[in-house]
């Protein structure tokens, strides 16, 4: 009786063993946030492991006899020779209403000491991007405020347009422009029947602490914050938070699109993502392939913006507008990763050191900007002043560079350069300073209907924000009918007409 209940032991031993070693790990190398375990043969891919201290891991590599982890958080404590145990969830994050106005790590959790979360619930960061059925081509504009982008480059609800250009060409000021024109257009429609208000999430991947700070304090000064979650992982930080961060912004942006309504995330930048995954990779000792990525990098970032989708009315008619960043070296944009992201995103808006310190700001490129489907949901009255200023441009640069070298133009290269370089100055504008759409379109209207064409070139930007001023001052409901009717007919192309002469008699 005693050999059968000792042998009876020793199997209930033998079975709790294994499958205690199934769900609970060894941590048997640890390096730069990068977990081997021995045991857990039962982790699920992308499922949470518990290291302890609230250290969170997520399982990546499911090996024959090992398990590779990244370590999320600070994994300072963590230690070779300690435990890890499975939780049974894939890796989730606090979704709602309630992250707006705040600042989060890549799980989550609260960085601005604002107490604990509302949250309500919880989205798995990893999700199959909605297919083709529940989606819908994009029919409503996302206004960004900057006149260029507006006019020539439009974007539409649900559209993912790249941001690319070397450092420092106003990359994230184009982005964070976008984020205050929505709160803006929020703040001035608030409870307006119909009005569909546009949250923003802007995820900033490896930039350092001190911007990271200064664009939360922007944002907070421009009364956007409200409207805003920012997602950090800043660069003092592993790499696993920098990889995780981009996907838990699009849960969170996914919540709004899920739940009927309009939502815009910024992902600053792509590139630096990418490098945190080569890091990432290279540790799990992953095959690399090409700039030393490993082969699923393309993935990396389709998956990702996949997620940005237009949906339609059975499926709550959200949207997810995506504008990611990516940072060229030397205007390379046919290096991997730029060319990558190029091919998944709709579009591009590329901006050029050159431009830039000539103080063309935005330093848009125009001639290889492009937007590929917002232009079927730009307003019509838009259309009507907008639709031929991209060809125009570009006729202007080519004739430009050719003039500088001869001093006798025929009159008609001359009137598309003199036209030109209006148009190239009524496009410059500041940053943190964007327009409302019915300010954009009365400007376009007095451009194309000659209201600039004997103003010195030197004094365009100064007669555009008089014409402004004017508009909003002494024609508020000329403005407001541009909205409202959306197009122009003869009665409101008088008005206009009759209202930039007025303001040409006070712009002397
Ligand atoms: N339209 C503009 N007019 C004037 N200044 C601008 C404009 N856009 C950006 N700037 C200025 O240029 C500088 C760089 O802008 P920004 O940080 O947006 O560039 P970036 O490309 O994101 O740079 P980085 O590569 O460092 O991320 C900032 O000081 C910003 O204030
Ligand atoms: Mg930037």
């Amino acid at each position: 009786m005693d050999e059968i209940i000792k042998e009876i032991s020793a199997r209930i031993d033998a079975v709790e063993k294994r499958n205690r070693r199934a769900n609970v790990g060894t941590i048997i190398s640890l390096a730069d946030g990068v977990a081997r375990l021995d045991g857990l043969s039962e982790a699920m891919y992308n499922e949470m492991i518990d290291f302890g201290g609230g250290v969170t891991g997520i399982a990546l590599n499911l090996g024959e006899d090992e398990v590779g982890c990244i370590l999320l958080g600070d994994a300072s404590n963590v230690k070779e020779g300690g435990e890890a145990r499975t939780t049974g969830k894939l890796l989730s994050v606090p979704v709602g209403k309630g992250l707006l106005g705040r600042v989060v790590d890549a799980l989550g959790r609260p960085l601005d000491g604002k107490g604990e979360i509302s949250a309500d619930g919880f989205y798995p960061v990893e999700k199959i991007a909605p297919g083709i059925l529940p989606r819908k081509s994009v029919n409503q504009p996302l206004q960004t405020g900057i006149l260029e982008v507006d006019a020539m480059l439009p974007i539409g609800r649900g559209q993912r347009e790249l941001i690319i250009g070397d450092r420092c060409t106003g990359k994230t000021s184009i982005a964070l422009d976008a984020i205050i024109n929505q709160a803006r257009i929020n703040d001035e429609h608030a409870g307006e029947e119909g009005f569909r208000p546009v949250y923003s999430i802007y995820v900033a991947i490896g930039q350092k602490n001190s911007n990271i700070a200064r664009t939360i304090q922007l944002l907070e000064k421009r009364g956007a914050m409200k409207y805003t979650t920012i997602v950090a992982a800043s660069a003092a930080e592993n790499a696993a938070n920098l990889y995780i961060a981009p996907y838990a912004g699009c849960a969170m942006g996914e919540y709004f699109m899920q739940n009927g309504m309009d939502a815009l995330i910024v992902y600053d930048d792509l590139s630096k993502h990418a490098a945190a995954y080569r890091q990432v990779s290279l540790l799990l000792k992953r095959p690399s392939g090409r700039e030393a990525y490993p082969g699923d990098v393309f993935y990396l970032h389709s998956r990702l913006l996949e997620r940005a989708a237009r949906l339609n009315e059975e499926n709550g008619n959200g949207s997810l507008t995506a504008l990611p960043i990516i940072e060229t070296q030397q205007g390379d944009v046919s290096a991997y990763i730029p060319t990558n992201v190029i091919s998944i995103t709709d579009g591009q808006i590329f901006l050029e050191t050159d431009l830039f310190n000539k103080g063309v700001r935005p330093a848009i490129s125009v001639g290889i900007s492009v937007s590929r489907v917002g232009s079927s949901a730009q307003i019509k009255a838009f259309k009507q002043v907008a639709a031929t200023l991209k060809g125009e441009y570009a006729q202007y640069k080519e004739l430009a560079a050719f003039a500088q070298f001869g001093s006798d133009l025929d009159a008609r290269t001359k009137a598309i350069i003199d036209k030109g370089d209006r148009l190239a100055e009524i496009m410059k504008q500041p940053n943190n300073a964007p327009m409302g759409a019915d300010a954009e379109i009365a400007v376009l209207w007095a451009l194309k209907n000659g209201f600039f064409a004997d103003i010195e070139v030197a004094r365009v930007s100064d007669a555009k924000a008089a014409l402004e001023s004017f508009l909003s001052a002494r024609k508020p409901e000329l403005l407001a009918e541009i909205l409202k009717k959306g197009a122009f007919d003869g009665d409101l192309d008088a008005k206009m007409k009759s209202a930039c002469e007025e303001w040409r008699k006070t712009f002397a």
